[in-house]
């Protein structure tokens, strides 16, 4: 047995690998994202192209990414570098752009909510939530070139963040991220439980919950409703990332890989539709109490979190700010549990590549991530976050899922893979896998990328100049994908296909 083997990390229990899975998935994009897709999207119908997404398209590529973690031992860019050695850079660039361009700024939208969360304790942002988020908190610059000064409030809570980040990295998989997992899942479950249960007695609520799953079928004739929930599965459960890879690398041998990647997902996705529950039950009390439709009060994603929730906050009769406390701690764990296992994932790809001590990796790791993260606590930060995030998920992070399966699924034949996963399963996958993986998530994933490029193409997006989209969101995949290759060119401390031989 090689050395690699000997001393790679392992989840000390199942249940601690399943809710650090569970942590990575659920993340700010469950609470502020999904709720507002759905209602946009035909309400209760747009369940049935997510559902379907999620069988066809998350479950199969969840059991790949934990199956191919699990059989390589190793992060994404050693798992994919013993499939093809010139697959490695793929691995290697999902993680640099994760590492350094998505923590950056999810980080600080992190940062946001703990601050949000000490404003709840007197209420700070008054009467017109709205401008206190834009014009108070982040004092907005015109436009994206036009940096201004960093906001210490927030450059403050993102040293907290990062610190914690860092935390719980130091420490390790098991001391770290396990126990981190341990404490944060079961405590997100129970706040926003609590936050559920309370604003369902709100009046109005039915309102709220009517308009959030009211089927309108006519919806699903309209092919941009099915991109949203195609594409909100893959960001939701943090496919593509090589997060869960890395995740799967510290499994014991024999291991549940189907079941628990279902269990991942619906988890995940059984969160989101719960946690709308609550979102639009506040919502319609806001609109009653507001005497205003629905339609005026919801707003879409960070709005929903930053200004909406903040003025239905301040509306409520009794015990707002627990209220606010609840919400906005909820979204800290949440966001938490998420940029933990990007860190990790970057770290396992360095540590399994250069063999450096993983606690300096960590601390060189954070202290490269905080200082990123500072563009994004400027006045342009808001208008940076905004294209990074378009940019990134929208092409990066699918182009790098379109490879990862084209990579699996013809140069390392997905019936080995299946094998390895039937071989230590219980629960079994049958051949329609191999074809999902092969062609229908390609397929698929390729639809929406044609269909964004014809949107990008036909305006520039968010009304910004080409100029900004093209120095901020383009430049920004294309620095990644240069850092990704020239990792990829050096050489192995011991070549990834040994760690194998045992
Ligand atoms: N799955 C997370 C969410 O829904 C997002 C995420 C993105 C997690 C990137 C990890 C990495 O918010």
């Amino acid at each position: 047995m090689s050395q690699l083997v000997h001393h790679r990390a392992q989840w000390k229990t199942h249940i601690g690998f399943l809710l650090a899975a569970i942590g990575s998935a659920i993340g700010l994009g469950n609470i502020w994202r999904f709720p507002y897709l759905c209602y946009k999207n035909g309400g209760g119908a747009f369940l049935i192209p997510y559902f379907i997404a999620l069988f066809i398209v998350g479950i199969p590529l969840m059991i790949l990414e934990v199956g191919l973690g699990h059989k390589m031992r190793g992060s994404a860019p050693a798992s994919f570098a013993t499939i093809n050695k010139h697959g490695e850079w793929l691995g290697w660039w999902q993680i640099i752009f994760v590492m350094f361009g998505i923590v950056l700024y999810y980080s600080v939208v992190i940062s946001w909510c703990l601050n949000f969360f000490f404003f709840s304790f007197n209420l700070s942002w008054g009467v017109d939530p709205n401008n206190f988020f834009f014009k108070d908190f982040l004092v907005v610059s015109s436009s994206p070139l036009n940096i201004g000064d960093v906001r210490t409030q927030i450059l403050f809570s993102l040293t907290i963040v990062w610190f914690l980040n860092w935390f719980i990295e130091f420490v390790g998989v098991q001391k770290g991220l396990e126990r981190a997992n341990k404490f944060f899942m079961p405590l997100l479950f129970i706040l926003v439980g609590i936050l559920v249960f309370w604003s369902l007695g709100f009046p109005g609520s039915k309102q709220g919950l009517s308009v959030y799953l009211k089927p309108d079928f006519s919806r699903l004739k309209d092919p941009r409703v099915w991109i949203d929930a195609f594409s909100q599965i893959f960001f939701t459960l943090s496919l593509g990332f090589g997060i869960m890879i890395a995740y799967a690398s510290y499994l014991p041998k024999k291991s549940q890989i189907v079941k628990d990647s279902i269990v991942i997902s619906f988890t995940n996705c059984f969160f989101s539709v719960f946690a709308g529950l609550g979102v639009f039950s506040v919502l319609g009390y806001m609109a009653k109490a507001t005497s205003q439709p629905l339609e005026k009060v919801v707003s879409q994603s960070l709005g929903l979190a930053f200004v909406a929730f903040p003025k239905a906050i301040s509306l409520l009769p009794a015990f707002s700010h627990l209220f606010g406390v609840l919400f906005f701690g909820s979204l800290v764990i949440a966001g938490l549990s998420s940029s933990i296992s990007i860190i990790e994932a970057f770290t396992s790809g360095i540590v399994d590549k250069f063999h450096y001590p993983r606690r300096v990796v960590v601390s060189v790791l954070c202290v490269a991530g905080f200082s990123g993260s500072i563009i994004f606590t400027t006045q342009a930060g808001l208008l940076w976050l905004d294209i990074a995030d378009h940019f990134l998920t929208q092409y990066g992070l699918v182009i790098g899922a379109i490879l990862e399966c084209l990579l699996v699924g013809w140069f390392y034949r997905t019936q080995r893979l299946r094998e390895h996963i039937n071989n230590i399963s219980s629960l079994k996958v049958n051949r329609g896998w191999d074809f999902s993986v092969r062609l229908l998530i390609p397929l698929v994933l390729i639809i929406i990328l044609i269909n964004s490029l014809i949107k990008e193409f036909s305006s520039p997006y968010g009304g910004y100049s080409v100029l900004s989209l093209i120095l901020i969101g383009r430049d920004w995949l294309i620095f990644t994908l240069f850092l990704a290759l020239i990792v990829a060119g050096r050489t192995w401390k011991i070549e990834p296909h040994t760690r194998l031989q045992h």
